[in-house]
């Protein structure tokens, strides 16, 4: 192999590294601004997340691997986002179930959605990750 394709696969790989490190530093940020209100700053969830509400809403579950956000398909998180909670569920046949995951339709763009989730997923360990990938497989099989 000649020394300058080296050196540009090697830029390549450098470029992607850095792109990479840009969007996750860009999502956290955006969660920050956007998220962490609810699903805390450290992805920990709402104070005692697992017991509903009185109106038997649920409450900001955790993004991180004490939660349950790995457990769902890449499309559903971005309804989830998108369109919010309601919206999100009539998508998989779930209806009557008061959310109170609101939709950032009119606050932030697909690409800002996705860096989010980006973010939130970097924090998986492996098995979650691993997990939650192939339910994104299965659901883009299904489509
Ligand atoms: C006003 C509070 C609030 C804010 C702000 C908020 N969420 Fe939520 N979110 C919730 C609640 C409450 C739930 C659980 C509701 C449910 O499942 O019906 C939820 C659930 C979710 C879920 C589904 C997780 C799962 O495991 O079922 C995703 C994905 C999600 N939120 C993403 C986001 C993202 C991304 C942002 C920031 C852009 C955000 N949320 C901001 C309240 C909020």
């Amino acid at each position: 192999m000649r020394p300058s394709y080296v050196l540009k696969i090697a830029l390549i790989f450098v470029i992607c590294f850095i792109n990479t490190g840009a969007v996750l530093a860009n999502g956290k940020a955006l969660y920050k601004e956007y998220c962490a209100s609810c699903h805390g700053v450290e992805l920990e969830g709402q104070e005692d997340w697992k017991t509903p509400n009185d109106d038997g809403s649920l409450k900001a579950p955790p993004h991180d691997a004490r939660g349950h956000t790995w457990h769902h398909s890449d499309r559903l998180l971005f309804f989830y986002s998108k369109y919010g909670g309601d919206e999100a569920l009539k998508t998989i046949g779930v209806t009557g179930v008061k959310s109170a995951m609101p939709g950032f339709k009119d606050v932030l763009d697909d690409s800002q959605i996705w860096k989010i989730l980006s973010y939130i997923k970097s924090t998986w360990p492996k098995r979650e990750a691993e997990y939650q990938k192939k339910i994104s497989d299965q659901d883009a099989a299904n489509q």
